[in-house]
């Protein structure tokens, strides 16, 4: 089934496009045209959705129709549209790109452009070695089938040790092993959430959460987080006020705000979702990434007397993306049904990848220590070269996490990151972190990548912001996956 956007959807989508940077003299249709485009780019108008008719949108945005026929007609050209007579238009991207499986886009490999789209470290330099311990580890579970649904006994005992460590008592019977965070969260929605259900999330937040939700054609109101992040009366309020089934929150170093969640506010939050009857979903991906010493509150699930908490979280931002290795903490029979659910999903996480994560976990403190180190080095090199270079941007300098959240000089991030694939620097704009393409004069810059490329980056994006009202007609470049 073909979904449609209506005409005063799009029309709002597109916000300000006849106003947007780098258009001054090109005529309205192409103005037109590259706004759909960047719509598409940041995914936030969808692949196969029907436009609307010319004449509806031509009223929707108050203009000519032959205008929107003639952007129709660009966007036929440059293969962002396929249209058949008397049964519409469609979006589309032109022959090379892929979608990934998610909805999100597959990158091409492109060793010149400094990617900014994705908040995650190489691999340490432990990596290999575990992987080759692991492999000797193997035969002591080559004998069975080799599903474990909750994962293997070895890597929940390591989990839930790190739990009790940080003060919430755990045993190996509340952790379940998930291929990765977005997993567990994916899984968690599943048991937890019907569809239609309603949940609080905060805005900005973790772009691929809100595609999970969306999975699950969830009813998404937020919370927006301020300068000093969140604001207790109004969370607690929007809480007591929507009772939502489900409320998702990163309170430690959240992503893409770096903002860190005070005690007491945990302890109401819990509280509060008890009374509302909410079940809270805290994404815990940064937790092992304080940055200066900074000290951590206790885990929110500290403060849950009635299994209202769900804490799920990973190896990818302390350790690698690519193991792909996850959990769930929550109550035993909680877990059981989420390896129940699972079984029609994935059946079980690799074993091999599992013992690698094992291994890594022994070798915690050395590593979690180098990279916190290089963190700090890395923020400190992006927030000054920010400071020399673009020094209209505000930005807060995060105690923790992989991002920061600058303020820009004006709404111009989606321009902006169209601006800066030109120029070899893919950006994460600030509407991929919003619902409803807000956030125009944010962007999510992370400090993951070695210090000579964020310089080098911003040294770029300071020569694109200026050039931005000369620049000439953006070129179509490849989307890209935000992590
Ligand atoms: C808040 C948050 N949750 C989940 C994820 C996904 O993590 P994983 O790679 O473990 O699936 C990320 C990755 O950026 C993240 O920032």
């Amino acid at each position: 089934m073909t979904s449609q956007v209506r005409g005063v959807q799009l029309a709002r989508l597109l916000g300000q496009w006849h106003a947007l940077p780098g258009r001054r003299r090109s005529p309205d249709y192409v103005a037109l045209a590259a706004a759909v485009r960047g719509l598409l780019a940041d995914a936030r108008l969808p692949l196969g959705i029907r436009l609307p008719a010319e004449r509806e949108l031509a009223e929707a945005l108050r203009i000519s129709r032959t205008t929107v026929t003639a952007a129709y007609r660009e966007l036929r050209e440059t293969g962002h549209l396929a249209s058949r007579r008397g049964a519409g238009s469609w979006t589309m991207l032109p022959g090379t790109h892929r979608v990934a499986s998610t909805g999100l886009w597959t990158p091409l490999d492109d060793r010149e452009m400094i990617d900014l789209g994705v908040a995650a470290l190489a691999a340490p330099p432990q990596l290999v070695p575990a992987a080759r311990a692991a492999a000797e580890d193997l035969p002591r579970y080559l004998g069975g089938a080799g599903y474990h649904p909750t994962g293997i006994i070895e890597l929940r005992e390591a989990v839930a040790r790190g739990y009790t460590e940080r003060g919430l008592a755990t045993s190996p019977e509340q952790i379940m092993v998930t291929s990765g965070t977005q997993h567990a969260l994916d899984l968690v929605l599943r048991l937890a959430l019907s569809p239609g259900g309603a949940v609080l999330v905060e805005s900005p937040t973790y772009p691929n959460a809100l595609a999970a939700l969306a999975a699950r054609r969830a009813r998404i109101t937020t919370h927006g987080l301020s300068d000093d992040g969140w604001d207790a009366d109004l969370l607690l309020g929007s809480l007591r006020q929507t009772r939502p089934k489900l409320a998702y929150v990163i309170p430690e170093f959240h992503n893409p705000t770096g903002h860190l969640m005070a005690a007491d506010l945990r302890e109401r939050l819990v509280g509060a979702a008890h009374a509302a009857g909410t079940d809270l979903v805290v994404d815990e991906s940064f937790v092992d990434l304080p940055l200066d010493g900074t000290p951590l509150p206790p885990p929110v699930a500290v403060f849950d007397r009635h299994s209202r908490v769900i804490s799920i979280g990973g190896m990818s931002k302390p350790y690698w993306g690519g193991l792909r290795i996850g959990w769930v903490r929550a109550s035993a029979p909680q877990v059981q049904r989420l390896a129940a659910a699972r079984v029609g999903v994935d059946m079980a996480s690799p074993v091999l990848d599992q013992l690698v994560a094992v291994h890594l976990l022994t070798q915690a403190p050395t590593i979690v220590a180098a990279r916190r180190a290089q963190l700090a080095a890395q923020r400190d090199a992006l927030v000054a070269a920010l400071a020399d270079r673009l020094p209209e941007w505000r930005v807060t300098v995060p105690r923790g996490g992989v991002t920061l959240w600058a303020e820009l000089d004006g709404p111009i991030s989606s321009a902006l990151a169209r601006a800066a694939e030109e120029v070899g620097v893919r950006l994460a704009p600030g509407p991929r972190f919003g619902l409803d393409g807000t956030l125009e004069r944010f962007l999510r810059l992370p400090f993951t990548l070695p210090a000579t490329e964020l310089v080098e980056a911003v040294g770029r994006l300071a020569a694109v912001r200026y050039d931005l009202d000369r620049a000439g007609r953006p070129q179509w470049r490849e989307p890209s996956v935000i992590a």
